[in-house]
């Protein structure tokens, strides 16, 4: 097995279950919180001695609400990591806040603990959408914590924003890419509300409370997208994430390039390969039951047949724009997305088009 170079540990407390949400996240179990650091201490001291870990390119804290643990718990917790791993002295250390959680004692307490990079979980600036979601957070708390964040020291802060929210217009859509951009972030991630099974959100569309998203809509609220994200300087290069040159998350091109990634955690999974197969597992969901499991978390697991991991890499490739080498034994999927128009042939290498980003369901479909 090659070693692990990646480590992702999941937070999964958050102040209240936004009705959009279906993270595995829960609210009202923060007196866990102290439990369940000292849970995850034992599963990565556990991992530590069963599986090969070299030094850490990327630490990866994310939720659910990492924000939300105290400053006491969250020190404790990278302090661990730094005293059981090896971490490359540039590594990329994530962490995943909420505005309403960011205050300058976790700031700090984020920095002293070798965090470089924040990921800001934004969503939008307009009331509307926000109530939509049924988020609590407003958008003066958004800037706020931005600007606090970076006032203090945080060098490299991502937003996230969602589009193709019931009741957001066109126009409100553009007001919140210029106002995150007018914040001046290093990388932003923008997603396309998806309806998830068993949320409220999906049910209360059911039920007919909030109206369908006209497609046309959609894709103008993409388009305009990428049009000021470019306009700003940042390169779509995957399908929902922007950035600066230089600002791409590490941690999440070590996903799709499918490399090691150890998840730490309730619910975590982790991916493993030795070059040949490769193999996925993950841990128990329930933040009481990994508690209770301590050193053996594990829930599940499986191999990945070999076809299966190829075609995965590939969906998984062609999310981003600088593509991959093709893989032998999928040339007429290939050729059928190349006349398509979703893939093109650039120097040895299969890249998506524009078009093939933003369908990027049917190059996964076409091969997986
Ligand atoms: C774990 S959350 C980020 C941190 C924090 N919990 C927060 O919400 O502010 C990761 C991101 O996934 C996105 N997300 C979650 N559910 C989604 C959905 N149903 N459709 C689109 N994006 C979603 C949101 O943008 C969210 O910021
Ligand atoms: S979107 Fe973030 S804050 Fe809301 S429930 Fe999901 S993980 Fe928690």
């Amino acid at each position: 097995m090659h070693a692990f170079r990646h480590l992702y540990v999941h937070i999964p407390f958050c102040r209240h279950k936004c009705g959009y949400c279906d993270f595995n996240a829960y609210a009202g179990m923060d007196r866990l919180m102290p439990d369940y650091v000292d849970a995850l201490e034992q599963e990565l001291v556990f991992a530590r001695e069963r599986y090969p870990f070299q030094q850490l390119e990327t630490v990866y804290i994310g939720g659910g609400t990492p924000s939300l643990l105290p400053a006491a718990e969250v020190s404790r917790l990278l302090e661990f990591i730094r005293r059981n791993f090896n971490i490359a002295p540039d590594a990329e250390v994530t962490l995943e806040a909420n505005p309403a959680s960011t205050d300058e004692t976790k700031i700090a307490a984020w920095l002293e603990g070798g965090v470089n990079r924040l990921s800001l979980g934004v969503q939008g600036f307009d009331q509307r959408a926000l109530a939509v979601l049924e988020r609590k957070t407003d958008a003066a708390q958004a800037v706020r914590a931005f600007s606090l964040a970076r006032e203090m020291g945080m060098s490299n802060v991502s937003i996230d924003l969602i589009y193709a929210v019931p009741f957001q217009s066109l126009e409100t859509w553009l007001e919140t890419l210029r106002r995150a951009i007018a914040l001046g972030p290093d990388h932003v991630s923008t997603y396309c509300l998806s309806f998830e099974e068993g949320t409220l959100l999906h049910r209360r569309r059911a039920e007919g409370k909030v109206p369908e998203v006209e497609t046309d809509l959609q894709w103008d609220q993409l388009d305009a997208a990428c049009a000021e994200l470019e306009a700003a300087g940042f390169r779509r290069y995957e399908v929902s994430n922007w950035s600066h040159p230089g600002f791409e998350s590490r941690h999440n091109h070590a996903y799709w390039r499918c490399r090691p990634v150890y998840g730490a955690g309730a619910g975590a999974h982790s991916y493993a390969t030795d070059g040949r197969r490769a193999w996925r597992w993950w841990n128990v969901a329930r933040p009481r039951e990994y508690v209770a499991a301590a050193r053996s978390p594990r829930a599940d697991g499986e191999e990945l047949e070999s076809r299966k991991a190829t075609a995965e890499s590939l969906m998984l490739g062609l999310r981003t724009a600088d593509g991959m080498v093709a893989p032998g034994g999928f040339d007429s999927e290939l050729r059928g997305l190349q006349r398509a128009g979703l893939i093109r042939r650039v120097e040895g290498r299969i890249v998506p088009t524009r078009r093939g980003m933003d369908l990027h369901n049917q190059i996964a479909l076409a091969v997986l």
